[in-house]
């Protein structure tokens, strides 16, 4: 089986590229432009240097190969970002991701699993968050993977298009190996900044609001191990070839970590203390954001396995100290 991974020199792509080598897939080509992910992170899958914007290019790499099932990780993710900018997220979101599919049906390739988000749902009504939820994204990234996700009901409707679309909560962490690891930049994650902060590379965490009504009054997110989601992701591959129906999917721990807990934690596993200021709360920030993953392991039977935060932290932290700088490719 040919899988394309579409953004697999990113975060969680390359993490999945690993996974899937593991799980015995032996063809694997990357289509990545680079713009934000890193050649050294893609391993030893073909590496096609294209951009889903251009549709020549993609439908080159869908001429050459017999593509069986494609994973789709390209976005652009910066919330702040897509605020101010709307314009590029809807292009290379939701055109990028309209050129893919396009030409999926034009190859008729049958099965893709996509990179959604819990920023699909908005303000949470009921926590923990279930798939059912309203769909009321607070932000144009959010509002772009739910426009994908749209497309992806009505083009599995009108083609023979299978799907899973995955709606990660905060990715972290890193590959058990420490040779890949989270190298964004901008890096707007929580887990990289205090550990760039125990590095001395950033001067200090900001913590936005502790008067949120929580225990302790900062923000509760759900973080899920990055190789987690991979073989979430694997699961989801061989759950569609397995004749399982188009599906959307929570992936988290469902389980809450506060900013402060996180903090505590690394300096846990640091063994030093992290510095750290509370600022003032930023506009659209819930207090809890925790999934349900309950379908997922009922629908895919996956089970997370490094959900401890401390062994969240301490993989990420392995690979920031062998990599302080990242990838350095950038
Ligand atoms: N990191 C998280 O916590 C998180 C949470 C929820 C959802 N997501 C989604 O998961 C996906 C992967 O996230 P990530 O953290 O690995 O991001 P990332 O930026 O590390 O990876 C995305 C990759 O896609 C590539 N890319 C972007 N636009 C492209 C284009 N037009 N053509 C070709 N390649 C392109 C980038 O170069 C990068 O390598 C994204 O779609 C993101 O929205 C991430």
């Amino acid at each position: 089986m040919t899988v394309l991974v579409i953004g697999g020199a990113g975060y969680i792509g390359s993490h999945t590229v690993r996974q899937l080598e593991k799980a015995g897939f032996d063809v694997l080509i990357v289509l990545d432009n680079l713009v934000k992910g890193h050649r050294e992170a893609v391993g030893n899958a073909q590496f096609v240097l294209a951009d889903i914007n251009d549709k020549s290019a993609l439908e080159e790499v869908f001429a050459t190969h017999k593509i069986d099932a494609v994973m789709h990780f390209a976005a652009y993710s910066l919330v702040g970002e897509s605020v101010v900018k709307p314009d590029i997220y809807y292009r290379n979101n939701v055109g990028g991701t309209l050129n893919l599919l396009e030409a999926m049906v034009r190859y008729e390739v049958p099965y893709l699993v996509f990179s959604s988000t819990a920023a699909v749902y908005g303000e949470p009504q009921e926590v923990p968050i279930p798939e059912e939820h309203p769909t009321i994204p607070t932000n144009p990234y959010g509002a772009t993977k739910l426009a994908v996700e749209g497309m992806l009901k009505w083009f599995g409707e009108a083609y023979c298009l299978k799907y899973a679309s995955l709606r990660y909560f905060n990715a972290a962490g890193a590959d058990i190996a420490g040779d890949i690891g989270e190298d964004h930049n901008p890096e707007s994650h929580l887990i990289p900044l205090v550990l760039k902060a125990a590095l001395g590379n950033v001067p200090e965490i900001k913590v936005f609001g502790n008067d949120y009504p929580t225990p302790d009054g900062t923000c509760i997110r759900d973080y899920i191990h990055v190789t987690d989601l991979a073989d979430a992701h694997v699961k989801a591959l061989e759950y569609l070839t397995g004749g399982g129906k188009s599906e959307v999917f929570n992936l988290g721990n469902g389980q809450g970590f506060s900013v402060l807990e996180v903090l505590r934690t690394a300096e846990e596993v640091v063994g030093n203390t992290i510095p750290y200021s509370i600022a003032p709360r930023r506009a659209g920030d819930p207090a809890v954001l925790v999934a349900s993953a309950d379908k997922a392991k009922r629908v895919l039977g996956w089970q997370p396995q490094y959900g401890e935060l401390k062994t969240i932290i301490s993989t990420a932290w392995s690979w920031h100290k062998k990599h302080p700088k990242g990838f350095g490719d950038k």
